[in-house]
């Protein structure tokens, strides 16, 4: 399936920061970090949970674990996923992490060269996210979930970005369906040059420079 996030006022009001041209890196470091924050809560909701007891100091009562949060294994896609990665992290502290090094060429083939990728075990009961702000050809995502499949089967992969294309989340979508998207917002369109209409620009130069 794909989630996206426009019923969250709080969401679109990060999101309306990020597109703000006046936005400069700091706040849009920040505005990166509470989009994974946020997007690790929403993951949440999608996971089991488990109805236990526990004791307060004066008696008994139920609670719940979501034992899946312990087993995630987080894929930070560079540059600009990287301010993701930690607000995921605030959600998800055990999660293991690997890094994948993705370079888009120009238009119109947009090759994508891995130059990097470092990713701990998965193990079949671990759920893959991988952060990647901007999906717009989908082409880097393409790449990094095919690599991604060759470490093991988790039992989810979810790709969590800020916007997605129509033309980048579909491509996606037939290649992997068993691939789960989560995005603040699908945007109008793909320009010539790859970037998404209206969008926000390059994320990665804007968080880093
Ligand atoms: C951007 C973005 C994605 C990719 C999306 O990275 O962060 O990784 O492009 O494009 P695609 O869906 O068309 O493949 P970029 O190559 O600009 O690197 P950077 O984050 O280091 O700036």
């Amino acid at each position: 399936g794909v989630y996206t996030m426009e019923d969250s006022p709080y969401l679109m009001e990060v999101l309306t920061e990020l597109r703000d041209k006046e936005t400069d890196s700091i706040p849009f470091r920040k505005g990166l970090v509470k989009f994974g924050r946020f997007m690790g809560y929403e993951i949440i909701k999608t996971m089991e949970i488990e109805k236990i007891t526990v004791e307060t100091p004066l008696e008994e009562t139920e609670g719940v674990v979501v034992r899946d949060r312990k087993n995630v294994v987080i894929i930070t896609v560079l540059r600009a996923a990287v301010p993701m990665m930690e607000g995921l992290v605030k959600v998800f502290e055990h999660a293991r992490i690997g890094i994948v090094s993705a370079v888009r060429g120009k238009a119109p083939e947009f090759r994508v060269e891995m130059n990097y990728i470092k990713v701990p075990h998965i193990s079949d009961e671990d759920t893959v996210i991988i952060a990647d702000p901007m999906i717009a050809t989908g082409s880097t995502l393409l790449e990094v979930i095919a690599e991604i499949k060759k470490y093991g089967s988790p039992k989810r992969i979810i790709v969590a970005g800020v916007l997605g294309s129509p033309e980048g989340i579909s491509r996606i979508k037939e290649k992997h369906p068993d691939v789960e998207i989560f995005v603040g917002k699908v945007d109008r369109e793909l320009n010539d040059d790859g970037y998404i209409l209206p969008g926000l620009g390059d994320a990665g130069d804007r968080a880093f420079g």
